[in-house]
């Protein structure tokens, strides 16, 4: 069976093709992917209305490259399913648009897929997927939680942000740097140099006892600490501060934001008493946190698991196995009922 899955719920259109046999892992047979940061980061962040317009422009010649490159023809897609949501309305009617098309034109059957849910299995696109049941640890632009998961649709929800998630703490401290966006792996970068004890910043909801996690705060206090080495230099603009001093606070921002996700990852481990933990999400690629993640978990006898670096970001890859993954386990059907529509929240 070749699915098809498009992804748009934010700023990339992601095409992809998964094919699936029987009760093996599905396979990746081809995907492509177009970025839309370049033409937001003039704005500081995504604009809705350009992102939907830029996907109406990309996804039907990415769809033609994925069918170039598996080498398959449209008729015979056996399923085209979509990101139903969360995102961006505007954005995410163009992906279900798109497949409630085609798939009406073929006569074949569509599925809306669950955006976070494509990010959670995409690890099974790896060479060296993980068996259930494990630890997800969720961590996007949107969205940071802990998961307990099952098997595919048996996820119990351990615990998550009560305000910002781990990639809007990194993107807006790294806005206050005056790093362009997204600034996630811009301020990784930054840090390299850097030294994360430099600064004192919090760790919100670190001894809580509970694996929620809170990042506004944070934010807070690197602005509090960013006026603060303004006035001490005597300049206007953090790029005018020593390059030293910058690097400084990227680190010690990452060094913030990791330590939380890592202690909570922990803590979530041994409630389970699981030993197996998935990471996924943009933040996924973050070095810092897969070092300690992979070193803590070492320690304790765990096999951590990540989408491969280019997948942990949004792509249509992950939701094309997503569908794949949930037709296999029988939780899903797809329909033909083409009144499709979307769930930005
Ligand atoms: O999963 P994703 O592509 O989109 C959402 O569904 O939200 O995640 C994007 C987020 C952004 O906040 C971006 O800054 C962050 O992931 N990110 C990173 C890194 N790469 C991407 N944050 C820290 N370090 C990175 N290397
Ligand atoms: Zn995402």
């Amino acid at each position: 069976m070749l699915v098809l899955g498009i992804e748009s719920s934010c700023d990339e259109t992601g095409v992809a093709m998964v094919q699936l046999q029987g009760d093996a892992v599905p396979t990746l047979l081809a995907h492509a992917l177009h970025s839309q940061i370049e033409m937001h980061q003039a704005f500081g962040g995504v604009v809705p209305e350009l992102a939907s317009r830029d996907h109406i422009r990309r996804v039907l010649p990415l769809t033609r490259q994925v069918l170039n490159e598996s080498g398959r023809t449209l008729q015979e897609v056996d399923v085209v399913a979509y990101t139903r949501g969360p995102g961006l309305a505007g954005a995410l009617l163009v992906g279900a648009g798109v497949a409630c098309a085609l798939g009406a034109a073929l006569g074949k059957p569509v599925l809306g897929v669950h955006h976070l849910e494509g990010h959670l299995l995409s690890p099974f696109l790896s060479q060296d997927p993980p068996e259930f049941p494990f630890v997800a640890l969720l961590v996007s632009g949107g969205h940071t939680q802990l998961m307990r998961v099952d098997g595919v649709g048996r996820y119990e929800l351990l615990g998550e942000t009560i305000d910002d998630a781990a990639g809007e703490a990194f993107d807006k401290s790294a806005k206050l740097m005056g790093l362009a966006y997204p600034g996630g792996p811009l301020l990784s970068k930054l840090a390299e140099s850097g030294d994360p004890k430099a600064y004192a910043l919090p760790r919100p909801l670190l001894h809580s006892g509970n694996l929620d996690f809170s990042f506004a705060g944070l934010k807070t206090a690197v602005l509090v600490q960013s006026q603060r080495m303004l006035a001490a230099g005597g300049v206007t603009s953090f790029q005018d501060l020593p390059l030293q001093q910058q690097a400084d606070l990227a680190a010690s921002t990452q060094a913030a934001i990791v330590e939380v996700l890592l202690k909570k990852s922990v803590t979530a481990l041994k409630q389970t008493g699981l030993k197996r933990l998935v990471v996924a999400g943009g933040v996924g690629a973050n070095r810092q946190l897969r070092e300690q993640l992979n070193a803590e978990c070492a320690k304790r006898g765990v096999r951590v698991h990540y989408p491969e670096l280019h997948l942990c970001t949004d792509n249509g890859a992950m939701i094309a196995m997503a569908a794949a993954m949930r037709l296999q386990s029988g939780l899903q059907q797809a329909v033909t009922d083409y009144a499709f529509d979307v769930k930005p929240r």
